[in-house]
């Protein structure tokens, strides 16, 4: 792994069953990686700079809103089928969880006494560490190593996560913000971290619904989503030094029927100048900077998806308006 250090956690009083670790913060690629999306034809931003800690609580409100269905529906999946996804995933020993936000659905997992460690890898650095401070002294038996930086470039783990018996945990539809090509990749990496030792992958996609209900869930009525779309720019502003006007951007977002997703977008309300490290760009009124893209996968096409990363599909569980599924796979 890239750059691997450990550090103690903020806090002085550190529980002694979690151990912090920081991957390389690649701060020039993701100036690169900045730069090629805003100077295209169609502007973009990746949405991994969503998340700072800000990002991180707008994100909590909206999975609150009554608009927001994903999490509670996930959630209501897992609390019906845990015993019967873990009695599938035979061999479990270590939950590992990129993306893995507040922690919160780990939680219903975890009671789990066969599941001994839990690795969170998680670029929002700061709500993390906070995340699993609270969590490591709430369970003093459980080894918690919390991984800081961007799961795509983490294809190892620290030594000090187990290599036999590992869950790969995903949930959220976090899977639905990569194109097909990126989330296949990503896919791979994580059949990797599985190992063929007993590894298994425990995975959410939302599926595809009424434009009516998408379309609310990305425009919700207190404005958390457009708050959390803007937060982009203050991030992007302090993390690498651009100069954005969120205020010069109104938030939309809407379902692209052709292509399954939901876009969410920035639009420019007038002619506006950005700067991205030392150099200059104007975008005019109307046009807009594309922050991220929301694909909602029919299960099979989704299982066709992981088959071609290397899985064995083992089962699936939805709720009772087939809204969102969970797939359990097999890294053999
Ligand atoms: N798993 C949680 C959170 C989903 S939100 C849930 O299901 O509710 C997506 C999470 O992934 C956020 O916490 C975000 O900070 C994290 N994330 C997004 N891109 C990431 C990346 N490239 N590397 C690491 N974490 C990332
Ligand atoms: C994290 N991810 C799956 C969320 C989603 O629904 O695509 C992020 C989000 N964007 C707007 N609202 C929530």
């Amino acid at each position: 792994m890239e750059g691997l250090t450990q550090q103690r956690p903020r806090q002085l009083e550190t529980p002694a069953n979690l151990r912090v670790h920081h991957l390389h913060d690649a701060i020039d690629d993701d100036l690169t990686l900045v730069r090629s999306g805003i100077f295209a034809s169609q502007p973009w931003l990746h949405p991994k700079f969503f998340y700072d800690a800000r990002g991180s609580a707008l994100f909590d409100a909206i999975t609150e809103t009554p608009e927001y269905y994903p999490t509670r529906t996930e959630a209501a999946i897992f609390t019906r089928h845990v015993d019967d996804m873990l009695a599938r995933a035979e061999s479990r020993k270590v939950l590992v969880e990129p993306g893995s936000g507040s922690c919160e659905k780990a939680l219903t997992l975890l009671q789990d006494h066969r599941l001994t460690h839990y690795a969170p890898i998680e670029i929002s650095r700061e709500y993390l560490v906070d995340c699993c401070v609270k969590l490591a002294r709430h369970r003093p038996d459980l080894a918690v190593d919390a991984i800081c930086g961007d799961f795509v470039r983490c294809n190892v783990l620290p030594d000090t996560v187990p290599e036999e018996g590992r869950l790969i945990f995903f949930p959220g539809s976090t899977i639905g913000n990569f194109d097909p090509e990126h989330a296949r990749s990503l896919l791979e990496n994580f059949h990797s971290l599985a190992g063929t030792s007993g590894g298994y992958l425990l995975i959410g996609t939302d599926l595809p619904k009424g434009r009516k209900i998408l379309e609310a869930a990305y425009n919700d009525s207190q404005g958390f989503t457009a708050r959390f779309n803007r937060n982009i720019l203050d991030h992007l502003n302090t993390r690498l030094d651009c100069e954005f006007v969120p205020e010069d951007y109104q938030h939309k977002a809407f379902y692209n029927d052709a292509l399954g997703r939901i876009e969410m977008h920035l639009l420019c309300q007038k002619d506006t100048q950005v700067r991205i490290g030392q150099e200059y760009t104007c975008l005019s009124a109307g046009q807009s900077i594309h922050t991220e893209n929301s694909y909602k996968y029919r299960p099979e096409a989704f299982r066709e998806l992981a088959v071609t990363a290397g899985f064995t599909p083992v089962d699936c569980w939805t709720d009772d308006n087939s809204w969102f599924a969970v797939h359990l796979l097999k890294a053999a």
